[in-house]
């Protein structure tokens, strides 16, 4: 009957791992091995501080429905989200930088026309969103699809509202690049609002005394083939939270300068009342490929 102390311990686990066929499961396994049996010694851990955390996963698992995923708040909240995020994307080469998808990418993104209010029915003060892509020299990318999604000026995404079922899409789209590469539509500013606290990852935030804030942001998913699919958002610059983003998503480069314009047409020409807010960003894509992420419950294929 073997028999094992503490450092053989981790050493008969990973050799139990022999068998494995694939290298690069085998290599995760061992390596996940090594830290939790590292982390366990480290901090003596104690069998009610182990109970307890089978018991948070336990409740992070259970607060998973169809739309709503608690374990990819965890990852963000910790910030293994935006570590993986950096670890895939060292080089950028002038491309416009990365960061969370969140769990708020849901149902379906239909391809608008340009110029389209993606939240007629909010009260909010007024936005002209316009972007342009390109690739890395600067040349337009033509007929590529920009999905686009928002919390509305309460703080909520539409996805979050009791009446999502009846009430539809509000403040998310898509708009095809032009052959000169733009997009433009309409919405209202997002204000800063907080994840979800209402479960066990919201609870262990403010047990921790953080703040469960993000600041202001559109989120962006660009996807032109023969390119990397860009997971972005482009921050509202002088967010009182744009420091200190509960899921430590904020570069400097993605902060935006939105201006307050009073002018009595929006750039396409249009009447629009002022004040009104002016969001201007645009993309570089990075050459390559990749598997751009489904929007979660969408109901088509290609959605
Ligand atoms: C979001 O921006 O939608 C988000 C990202 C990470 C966690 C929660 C929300
Ligand atoms: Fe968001």
């Amino acid at each position: 009957m073997p028999q094992f102390n503490e450092t053989e311990l981790t050493t008969a686990v990973i050799k139990s791992f022999e068998e494995v066929e694939d290298p690069r499961v085998k290599y995760l396994m061992e390596e996940l091995v090594k830290s939790l049996h590292d982390y366990v010694g480290r901090t003596n851990l104690t069998f009610g501080e182990w109970e307890y955390a089978i018991d948070f996963l336990t409740r992070v698992g259970q607060k998973c429905t169809p739309s709503r995923q608690e374990f990819i708040l965890l990852s963000d909240v910790l910030g293994v989200s935006m570590l993986v995020d950096a670890v895939n994307h060292r080089e950028r080469e002038g491309a416009t930088e990365t960061t969370v998808l969140g769990p708020f990418y849901v149902g379906e993104h239909k391809a608008m026309p340009h110029g389209t209010d993606i939240s007629p029915n909010l009260a909010g003060e007024r936005m002209f969103v316009q972007g342009r892509v390109t690739d890395l020299s600067g040349k337009p990318l033509a007929n590529v699809p920009v999905d686009v999604w928002h919390a509305d000026d309460d703080g909520w995404y539409d996805s979050q509202k009791p009446d999502y079922e009846t009430q539809g899409p509000s403040s998310r789209g898509r708009f095809i690049t032009g052959a000169d590469g733009r997009f433009f539509f309409r919405t209202i500013l997002p204000c800063s609002y907080p994840i979800p606290t209402d479960g066990p990852v919201g609870q262990m935030i403010l047990a921790l005394r953080r703040h469960p804030m993000r600041p202001a942001h559109v989120h962006f998913l660009v996807n032109a083939p023969g390119h990397e699919p860009l997971v972005t958002h482009v921050f509202i610059e002088g967010d009182k939270y744009i420091d200190s983003d509960v899921v430590f998503g904020v570069k400097n480069e993605l902060i935006s300068k939105v201006e307050k314009r009073n002018d009595p047409v929006m750039p396409d020409g249009k009447p629009a009342p002022a004040p009104w807010y002016l969001m201007s960003y645009d993309f570089r894509l990075k050459p390559g490929h990749g598997v751009a992420p489904k929007p979660m419950m969408a109901a088509t294929e290609d959605a």
